[in-house]
């Protein structure tokens, strides 16, 4: 009797700390990313607003078209990934073994919100959490 009142709970608990999608995304304890800067736009929403479209809004991509951003393996070479956002790229790429041909227009970010951004992405669906900074992307763009 006890147990069937603890699951609902647990599962609401599930659900409100996960990133992306629902209504509890606004909660996302990581949205905030490394913007602490005033009026500065939450990896989340920068996220939503020029991600989301491509990869979903839990970062699944679409099977074929999109490669996913959770769990995906690209992650592992950071500078690959900020330069991926930077740059954008066309033709063949292979995510968690799957190949994929399609183009990303390169991102019209500045170097804080793509850390912010790729911070929000690395923190949520398994992607193991690790920081992007501002520097790191500043780094990339210059090195090209
Ligand atoms: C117009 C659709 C579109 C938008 C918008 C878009 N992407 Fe992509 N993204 C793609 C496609 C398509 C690829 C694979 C490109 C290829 O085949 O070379 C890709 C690849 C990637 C990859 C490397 C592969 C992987 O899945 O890990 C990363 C990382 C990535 N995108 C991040 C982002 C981030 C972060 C944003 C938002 C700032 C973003 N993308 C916005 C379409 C998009």
């Amino acid at each position: 009797m006890k147990l069937l009142h603890i699951i609902p709970a647990v599962a609401i608990l599930i659900i409100a700390a996960s990133c992306g999608g629902g209504d509890n995304a606004g909660k996302n304890p990581y949205q905030t990313g490394e913007t602490a800067t005033a009026g500065a736009k939450s990896g989340e929403s920068i996220y939503k607003t020029n991600c989301a479209s491509c990869h979903m809004a839990s970062g699944e991509g679409i099977d074929k078209v999109y490669p996913p951003l959770a769990y995906s393996d690209y992650l592992k070479d950071k500078t690959m990934t900020i330069h991926q956002v930077i740059h954008g790229s066309s033709g063949e790429i292979v995510v968690n073994g799957k190949t994929y041909n399609n183009t990303m227009p390169p991102q019209q970010l500045n170097d804080e919100e793509v850390a912010a951004v790729l911070t929000y992405v690395y923190a949520c669906w398994d992607n193991g959490g690790a920081k992007v900074t501002a520097e790191e992307v500043k780094a990339v763009r210059a090195a090209k």
